[in-house]
């Protein structure tokens, strides 16, 4: 039974200010009752004016861990790697220590970055938050639709991603789904096909979210069907 619940904003503004306030409710929830708050990174544009938001908000920066969805292939300081947005937009301007701070080695190649960052997810494990984005086609981190992997990996290598770059390292869904809470943030008309699939129960990557205890999906009305 899926366990989603969706919320429906006027606009990516209204959107990334919703999502950003709800972050940081998540997160407050966690520092009280652990002192520690470890989140998941989604990639893509989308989340780039949430991670804008989070910069200016008054928290305890030590306590929080940060890990990433994907990655893409690309040279450490390449402006296209997810890391790097999330760092330009949010992660330089706050006090998160270095150490807390867990980028995906994606420069290695594949396999050599699954392998070494699935000790690190393993050691992670649950997660508070997950965040995700989907594309026009239904896929999220950078699991693809008709892509297959082993499902007993918690990082899977990826090779000729229909988005590119081709090689991208991706968190599996057993990673994915191994938190309290889920938000997946998706926006513009180009993901409305999708989003009817999804809702259809068509077999996208998407679909097979649901996190320890459901999803809450941010949808503006663009990518509302
Ligand atoms: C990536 C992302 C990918 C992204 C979706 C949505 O590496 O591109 O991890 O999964 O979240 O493709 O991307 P947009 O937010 O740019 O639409």
């Amino acid at each position: 039974m899926k366990n989603n619940r969706w919320h429906i904003l006027p606009d990516p503004q209204t959107l990334a200010e919703t999502a950003a306030k709800i972050i940081e409710e998540c997160s407050q929830s966690a520092l009280t009752e652990k002192g520690a708050f470890k989140i998941v990174l989604a990639g893509g544009t989308t989340p780039e004016k949430i991670y804008q938001h989070l910069a200016k908000i008054k928290t305890d920066w030590s306590c929080w861990s940060i890990y990433f969805g994907d990655e893409r292939c690309l040279p450490i300081d390449d402006p296209q790697r997810n890391s790097i947005m999330a760092t330009h937009s949010w992660l330089k301007h706050v006090s998160i220590p270095e150490n807390n701070i867990h980028p995906i080695p994606a420069e290695l190649g594949p396999e050599a970055a699954a392998q070494r960052y699935a000790g690190e997810i393993e050691s992670a494990l649950p997660f508070d938050l997950v965040l995700l984005g989907m594309g026009e086609d239904g896929h999220t981190a950078s699991l693809f639709p008709g892509q297959h992997h082993n499902t007993t990996e918690l990082v899977h290598p990826v090779h000729e991603a229909p988005k590119p770059p081709p090689e991208r390292v991706s968190l599996s869904l057993e990673a994915l789904n191994n938190s309290n809470t889920v938000i997946i943030l998706v926006a513009g008309a180009a993901k409305r096909k999708a989003v009817q699939q999804w809702q259809a129960d068509e077999d996208l990557p998407i679909a097979s979210i649901h996190g320890r205890n459901g999803c809450e999906i941010y949808l503006d009305l663009a990518a509302q069907p």
